[in-house]
């Protein structure tokens, strides 16, 4: 049987604790932190819409039911508020809610990223799917083209070369160690064919500074390496390290995709966020 020849399913992982936003996550997911007025998962979720995602599958944990209820109609709150300006407030919200499926599995352990993909198999089946990292939260370029955000440019090159895809920005050799790297051919320019892979490389140790950020696309044969991939760095099973298994025997194509990509799992990077979602978003409304 052939694969579907594009993508619409997307996993995002979202069991993580994140401890960087301690005391602020200890009762609440990550995901659910505001960039001004809209949660991290919403800006992921609209940016697979946007990219022709239909099925949203969200690999979640304990302590992250505010995920799933934000998925979902609150009638109270919308029969207060209906009829009143601030029902508009929920349009997009509930636009996303309309354009497609929602399901939640959970993974019971935290064995690292490649196991939360391996988690979404039965979401997924075999078809080509994306990975969206909500804490990487990625906006088009501000160049007045047209260019969508990330994953839709990610998918746009599935469709031509029907291999696994990542998405990379070159970072400060420095920071190296909070990232997996790549190194591979340039075969158009921005886009290269992927020889090497390695997660959180010491900066010594870094063949690059080419670093992937938190948008995949996937072929099914992933959940075969994965279920191969031991625990790597950080004693987790790293999706990195199951890529480049399939560089090696298959293919990996990365490219530099044209936007921007804030850091939103650090502090100074969703600060910088906020500023430029208040700056450019929310005041132009
Ligand atoms: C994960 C991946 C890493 C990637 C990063 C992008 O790491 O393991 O390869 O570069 O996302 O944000 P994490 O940030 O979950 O430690």
């Amino acid at each position: 049987m052939s694969l579907p020849k594009t993508v619409k399913k997307c996993l995002f992982p979202v069991a993580g604790y994140g401890t960087r936003f301690l005391p602020a996550t200890k009762s609440m997911p990550k995901e659910m932190l505001p960039i001004v007025n809209k949660p991290l998962i919403q800006y992921a979720a609209e940016e697979a819409m946007e990219a022709g995602v239909t099925k949203m599958g969200f690999i979640t944990g304990r302590g992250k039911r505010a995920i799933a209820d934000y998925f979902d109609n609150n009638y109270e709150l919308e029969h207060e508020i209906a009829g009143s300006k601030k029902a508009e407030n929920l349009n997009d919200i509930n636009n996303v809610m309309d354009s497609g499926q929602f399901i939640f599995m959970r993974q019971r352990e935290m064995l690292g990223l490649g196991h939360a993909i391996l988690t979404g198999e039965p979401i997924i089946g075999n078809e080509p799917f994306a990975v969206i990292l909500a804490d990487d939260l990625c906006v088009a370029p501000r160049d007045g083209s047209d260019t969508p955000r990330a994953m839709a440019q990610l998918i746009e090159l599935y469709n031509q070369y029907q291999c696994c895809i990542v998405a990379i920005e070159e970072v400060p050799k420095s920071d190296t160690g909070s990232y997996g790297i790549i190194s591979g051919e340039e075969i158009e320019p921005g886009i290269y064919d992927v020889s090497d892979m390695i997660e959180k490389p010491k900066p010594e140790d870094a063949p690059t500074n080419m670093a992937i950020i938190g948008r995949y696309v996937l072929t099914p044969q992933i959940f075969d390496y994965l279920r191969q991939t031991k625990p790597g760095a950080n004693g987790e099973v790293q999706i990195t390290d199951a890529l480049k298994q399939v560089a090696r025997e298959e293919r990996v194509i990365a490219v530099k995709f044209a936007g921007q990509r804030f850091d939103c799992g650090s502090i100074p990077g969703f600060v910088e966020a906020t500023n430029y979602f208040y700056e450019h978003e929310f005041k132009a409304q």
